[in-house]
């Protein structure tokens, strides 16, 4: 079906991605499974009760448009576009094609014009009423022996529940979603681990909607001219009733249910420890008032200065309190990697009331990165 496949060596791996595959083309059930960004829940995007019970398992609100994942262009072509595999390009408008020919498969979203519908059998509930559908071929090896087993679009939004961080590991998907869904393909942990960038060349000047595992600075250098002005989506906080280009940017997102304080570095200030104890005692104080109860346990993860900061040292501040400070990496790439496991961890794991992350300058990884964490923080930014 699809020669760029890698060939599956292990029968046991065979024989689960063929039940997968049967459950997407043959049923309305949904699956979890690995992309190389985060876990997806992926139900048939050619079947409206599929995309129903994605919805649902999720609980995910009705309008928020879902991503397509195919497996190569042929299958785009003959089972979106109902056309022959010789066609190749020709749907997709070229302003798309350098950075298709350089970025897929891989963590790249791009948006294409709904073709009219005797041309097209894609479900309507996965566009939720926008102009446009969204489309990847994800890279994850696992991924893309599903889809194409299949032979099958499959749309899939990640598959946390609605609200809470993305998924980068099975157990995650099962913390979640347990009960609600039949199968999870256990692909082991998300390399990138962040969701795909979203990228919008329908418009003047194109635009980056979601910056995710391709980074602005990639899509300028590989998109050709056309990209070089590329806007990214400026951040606002939308209402509920307010239309906007991507619709989920108007939910809450990525939230643990420890209340999450986003720790910004100044420039301006010399002595980081010290600004950081001060902060620290005031917001310990202020998080007692709020929920009538001292926190009994917080978590810190760290990526630069606040590395320094070892449980010993906040024992200073209050010794009855039990500190956890992790390392979310140095690299931008780490941090994105580590990013979503370790909110989950000291969230659902080690049950804290209070997780302080270190945020890190917006170039490279760090857009993506600081998009996650500002939604997480919900406005709770202080400069430190
Ligand atoms: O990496 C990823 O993209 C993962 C994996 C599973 O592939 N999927 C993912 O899906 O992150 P989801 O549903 O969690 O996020 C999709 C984002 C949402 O913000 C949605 O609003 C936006 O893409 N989106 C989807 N279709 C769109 C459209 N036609 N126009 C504008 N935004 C769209
Ligand atoms: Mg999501």
């Amino acid at each position: 079906i699809d020669g760029t496949l890698p060939t599956i060596s292990h029968p046991q791996t065979e024989a689960f991605l063929l039940e997968a595959a049967k459950i997407i083309r043959d049923t309305d059930q949904t699956v979890a499974f690995p992309t190389e960004t985060v876990y997806g829940l992926g139900g048939s995007a050619l079947n409206d009760e599929a995309v129903k019970n994605i919805y649902k398992a999720k609980n995910r609100p009705s309008d928020n448009p879902l991503i397509t994942h195919v497996s190569s262009i042929n299958q785009l072509n003959r089972k979106i576009f109902n056309r022959d595999t010789k066609v190749h390009m020709q749907n997709i408008p070229e302003i798309y094609h350098p950075l298709i020919e350089k970025l897929w498969p891989g963590p790249l979203t791009i948006l294409l014009p709904i073709p009219p519908s005797e041309k097209n059998s894609l479900s309507k509930l996965t566009t939720a009423n926008q102009p446009t559908f969204a489309v990847r071929i994800p890279s994850n090896p696992v991924a893309r022996a599903l889809i194409a087993l299949s032979d099958t679009p499959i749309a899939a939004p990640s598959a946390n529940a609605s609200t809470r961080p993305s998924p980068t590991l099975a157990s995650h998907v099962y913390h979640d979603l347990n009960s609600r869904i039949p199968l999870i393909l256990d692909g082991g942990a998300c390399k990138v681990g962040v969701e795909s960038t979203v990228v919008d060349g329908l418009v003047d000047p194109p635009m980056l909607l979601r910056p995710g595992g391709f980074t602005y600075e990639d899509i300028i250098k590989l998109g050709g001219p056309k990209w070089a002005n590329c806007k990214v989506e400026h951040r606002k906080n939308v209402t509920a009733n307010e239309k906007v280009r991507t619709p989920g940017m108007k939910y809450k997102h990525y939230s643990p249910s420890a209340k999450v304080l986003l720790m910004l570095p100044d420039e301006k200030k010399v002595n980081k420890l010290d600004s950081f104890g001060q902060i620290f005692q005031r917001e310990l104080t202020k998080d007692s008032t709020e929920r009538n109860e001292a926190p009994k346990k917080i978590a810190i993860l760290t990526t630069r200065y606040l590395d320094a900061l070892q449980p010993d040292l906040l024992k200073e501040f209050n010794n009855e309190i039990e500190y956890i400070v992790q390392s979310l990496g140095h690299r931008g790439e780490d941090i994105q990697a580590n990013l979503f496991a370790a909110l989950r961890k000291v969230d659902e794991i080690d049950k804290v009331d209070l997780i302080f992350v270190e945020g890190i300058n917006e170039e490279d990884e760090g857009l993506a990165v600081m998009n996650r964490l500002e939604k997480a923080a919900a406005g709770n930014y202080i400069l430190f």
